[in-house]
């Protein structure tokens, strides 16, 4: 077509705008009749209307104008990749290093230092969830894969904080609440390991110990110094069930604190879509079905539904 060029239709996104005219073939006399007049912003209408039609042209002598907007949309589309991959390689370096300071922390929780370098994981997942999607999401993808025991806790936190902020609780409640969730099996550090590693099924007088870790978990707490009542509750109550069947308390409901439900959900949720040695992880799906069939009266549905819709 004479004075016409072709005209790539990947640069047509919604909300861009070009400095000049866009045109597609036509049945008329001259072949061609204007899609979209320049400086109008694009629609998600019109893209939907331009994936019917296979090309599009521009006048020839808006060519370097063309290629100008060629040279801005593909610089921001790189740019925007170098970020992601940026904020991949902050997540990984987090979490990381969140994964050494809880394994030292549990081995020896009465070690003050220890306690503090917890608070500084906390503060950097606070940072960082709240700083940007990006990092959100990765820390997110890394929690979905890992595979070692140790690192509950921290994915414990990472998903429970993911909530918190989904729900909009502020800054200083999501940092209380991450704090909260990476010590809530502070417990099990004096629970013997041959009971907490046991691969058969636990006898009576095990499971009483095991049951204990929450309520150690409160006292290792107050013992460290945390003074934050959400933050001991949540440690304490985080084996409490909606319809009163668990302990230490069998607290019932919304009796139950928010942290306690929050930490208790993605307990169980980490639990289901992590794979160990003995089982092959479920998928996020599979995992929320299982939650709503067989522990419905276990769980807060309403933060279960939260859950699955964080995951969009
Ligand atoms: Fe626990």
């Amino acid at each position: 077509m004479n004075g016409y060029i072709s005209m790539d239709k990947t640069l047509i996104n919604e909300g861009v705008m070009f400095e000049f005219d866009i045109f597609v073939s036509s049945s008329s006399n001259s072949g061609l009749k204007i899609f979209k007049g320049k400086n109008s912003v694009i629609t998600n209408n019109d893209i939907t209307i331009l994936s019917s039609i296979e090309e599009i042209f521009i006048q020839e002598k808006y060519k370097e104008r063309y290629k100008m907007s060629l040279k801005t949309i593909t610089q921001s589309i790189s740019s925007k990749e170098d970020r992601k991959e940026e904020f991949e390689k902050h997540s990984k370096e987090i979490y990381s290093n969140a994964t050494l300071v809880l394994e030292n922390l549990f081995d020896n929780p009465e070690t003050l230092g220890n306690y503090e370098n917890s608070k500084s994981v906390v503060n950097d997942l606070v940072g960082n969830i709240l700083d940007d999607d990006f990092t959100l999401k990765s820390l997110m993808h890394i929690a979905e894969h890992d595979f070692y025991t140790h690192t509950h806790s921290l994915n414990v936190a990472i998903y429970s904080m993911c909530l918190g902020s989904f729900l909009k609780l502020d800054q200083k409640a999501l940092a209380e609440l991450g704090e909260s969730a990476l010590l809530h099996d502070l417990g099990k550090s004096k629970i013997d390991p041959a009971i907490i590693n046991k691969d058969g099924k636990l006898t009576d007088k095990e499971f009483r110990t095991m049951m204990a870790h929450s309520s150690l978990g409160y006292t290792i707490g107050l013992k460290i110094g945390i003074k934050n009542k959400n933050v001991l509750h949540g440690i304490k109550y985080h084996h409490e069930k909606m319809d009163g069947t668990g302990y230490p308390e069998g607290l019932l409901g919304t009796g139950i604190p928010l942290f306690a439900r929050i930490i208790g959900l993605c307990d169980i949720f980490d639990a289901l879509t992590s794979k160990r040695s003995y089982k092959e992880a479920m998928t996020t799906f599979e995992a929320v079905k299982l939650i709503k069939t067989h522990m419905s009266g276990h769980v807060d549905l309403k933060l279960l539904n939260s859950l699955l819709l964080m995951f969009r």
